[in-house]
């Protein structure tokens, strides 16, 4: 075939831009002259995957011929075993997985797809480490990779359902959202709640409760320009999330802001606050999946105000910092703000790892009883 580079191309563009038909068809023009060809096999059996599972048959079949003419290639015994992963078939999903990278052990494709069978089978453990060897191969990318890990490290609910957990349990009258992107997170707050969310660019597209507004600010300028009492109708705050600008300086004033308009009884939960590696909690993004550095709030908070009781919720991706018993009189991080920040800005992953994670994070359990208990516990204190 004259150019199968440029040909390939056009039906991976196909593909991405969700042209299912328009990549079969280019593939099977490749196919047709190079019968088995493995690029070309692969994305097309991507392309009959992501269209029905019914149609993962036919995706396995493609496959099975184009490794009988390709015994010993990678590409496509880790395509076939994902196919089969896809249409739960584990048994043979991990045996052509083994041999491709018995062929190939640093084959990128296969690892992360053995992760993700390992992840399946819920053998956490030897997920995360075929992972992580994965992560330390070049990837454009990675994200399905990092899903896959953060899933094998935290596994349960994710964030959403956490986050659902919570205003279900508080019933909170008020409620503040710092990040809001989407509307993803904030749509879960209630008619009941009076909301409020921050965020410079929102680009909302789920539909929100009438009593849930947005500003367009970033969560500075919104500090300062507005009393939040006011916004609310109400003196104080029930319930928060921090999920704005996703680094430690900001993270640390956004709960500075929102202590200010609290009561011992609310809640603060905080985005990003369990780290999966160096590279993506870098306050500096230079992954696609990334969480920053807000994790650095817990562990200040957890150091320099013992008198908080703040915890770490391991829920993918990629944790919730919890924290409560709030005190809006408390001038510590207003008086010790740059020795805080200068304590942690230089730490990173490494540092965290070398300084027991779990400790210094408070790293509790995804139990939804077992948080309400540990919240419940801290609340009692005031009724005493
Ligand atoms: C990760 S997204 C929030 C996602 C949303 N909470 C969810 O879970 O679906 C982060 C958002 O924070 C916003 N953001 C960035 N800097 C901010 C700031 N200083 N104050 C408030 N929001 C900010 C961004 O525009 C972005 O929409």
């Amino acid at each position: 075939m004259k150019d199968l580079k440029q040909a390939l191309e056009v039906a991976s563009h196909h593909f991405a831009l969700k042209e299912l038909d328009a990549a079969i068809n280019a593939c099977d023009a490749i196919l047709k002259v190079l019968p088995g060809q493995p690029e070309a096999s692969h994305i097309r059996a991507f392309v009959l995957l992501s269209k029905s599972q019914e149609i993962s048959g036919k995706a396995i079949g493609q496959l099975q011929s184009s490794l009988q003419l390709n015994p010993e290639n990678p590409l496509v015994l880790s395509t076939l075993g994902e196919a089969y992963l896809v249409a739960n078939r584990f048994a043979e999903s991990r045996v052509v997985l083994q041999k491709a990278l018995s062929i190939a052990p640093e084959f990128y494709y296969g690892l992360m797809v053995m992760g993700r069978l390992l992840l399946q089978l819920e053998r956490c453990a030897e997920a995360e480490v075929v992972l992580r060897k994965a992560l330390s191969l070049p990837d454009t990318n990675h994200q399905a990779t990092y899903i896959a890990l953060a899933m094998s490290v935290m596994p349960g609910p994710w964030y959403m359902e956490r986050l659902a957990d919570f205003h279900e349990w508080l019933q909170p009258a008020t409620y503040l959202e710092i990040g809001v992107e989407t509307g993803k997170t904030l749509k879960l707050a209630q008619p009941s709640t009076v909301a409020v969310g921050i965020d410079p660019e929102p680009q909302i597209n789920y539909p929100l409760a009438d009593t849930t507004q947005v500003f367009s600010l970033g969560s500075d300028p919104f500090f300062e320009q507005h009393h939040l009492p006011d916004v609310l109708g109400h003196a104080s705050l029930d319930f928060a999330f921090i999920d704005g600008l996703h680094v430690f300086d900001q993270a640390l004033r956004d709960f500075m802001n929102i202590e200010r308009f609290s009561r011992p009884n609310t809640v603060v939960v905080i985005h990003d606050c369990l780290p999966l590696d160096t590279a993506s909690s870098d306050p500096k993004r230079t992954t696609k999946f990334w969480s920053g550095d807000p994790w650095k709030v817990i562990a200040a908070l957890r150091h320099f105000r013992p008198d908080l009781t703040c915890f770490t919720i391991p829920t993918h991706p990629t944790g919730l910092g919890v924290v409560t018993n709030l005190d809006p009189a408390n001038t510590v991080l207003k008086e010790r703000y740059r020795e805080v920040i200068v304590a942690y800005q230089d730490k990173n992953y490494d540092w965290l790892v070398e300084n027991d994670l779990s400790e210094v994070l408070g790293v509790f359990v995804n139990d939804w009883d077992e948080i309400v208990a540990r919240i419940g516990e801290a609340h009692a204190k005031h009724y005493e």
